[in-house]
């Protein structure tokens, strides 16, 4: 059974996914606008990854008897100065996504709660990846900002996103 603590804290983070992934279907909105569709494409699958990592949260709670609690979720900004400002802020977003996660892994210790620890793991690696892939768009925006047409080369790569949904966490 999870603890009290642990239930609020993972209910927290519900709140804070939900919320990551309606900031990025805000920039998606964004790149729409401008006609980026690809970047705006990127936007929505990662908006998709956040969803189901709601989900995988959820989930933990309750195979843990805990009781998922949602509360409302905060209005995103909805504009950016550049491409490349809002992928900075994508980056800077998922930095302190990784401080919540490792700020239930230290929870999790400091409780004994081995199986949120191991289930908390698979956060701490996937933080890793998503600040990867945010820095490397972050990257590329800077070398593109001089060529001729390097932006709408560099969107169409990113419209080669995709999500598949973890097998675990299909219904
Ligand atoms: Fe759910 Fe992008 O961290």
């Amino acid at each position: 059974m999870v603890s009290q603590k642990m239930t609020d804290a993972i209910n927290e983070q519900i709140n804070a996914e939900l919320y990551s992934a309606y900031l990025y279907m805000s920039m998606a909105a964004y790149f729409e606008d401008l006609q980026l569709p690809g970047m705006a494409h990127w936007m929505v699958v990662q908006s998709q990854e956040e969803m189901s990592h709601a989900l995988r949260f959820y989930k933990h709670l309750n195979e843990r008897g805990g009781r998922a609690i949602l509360k409302a979720i905060e209005g995103p900004e909805t504009q950016w100065a550049a491409p490349l400002a809002c992928f900075q802020a994508v980056a800077e977003h998922e930095a302190k996504v990784t401080s919540l996660i490792n700020g239930l892994m230290r929870l999790a210790r400091q409780e004994d709660d081995y199986a949120s620890e191991s289930f908390l793991q698979w956060f701490v690696n996937e933080q890793v990846e998503e600040e990867a892939s945010a820095a490397e768009v972050v990257g590329k925006l800077k070398l593109v900002a001089e060529t001729q047409g390097g932006l709408f080369m560099l969107d169409k790569e990113l419209a080669a996103r995709v999500f598949n949904m973890p097998p675990d966490l299909t219904i």
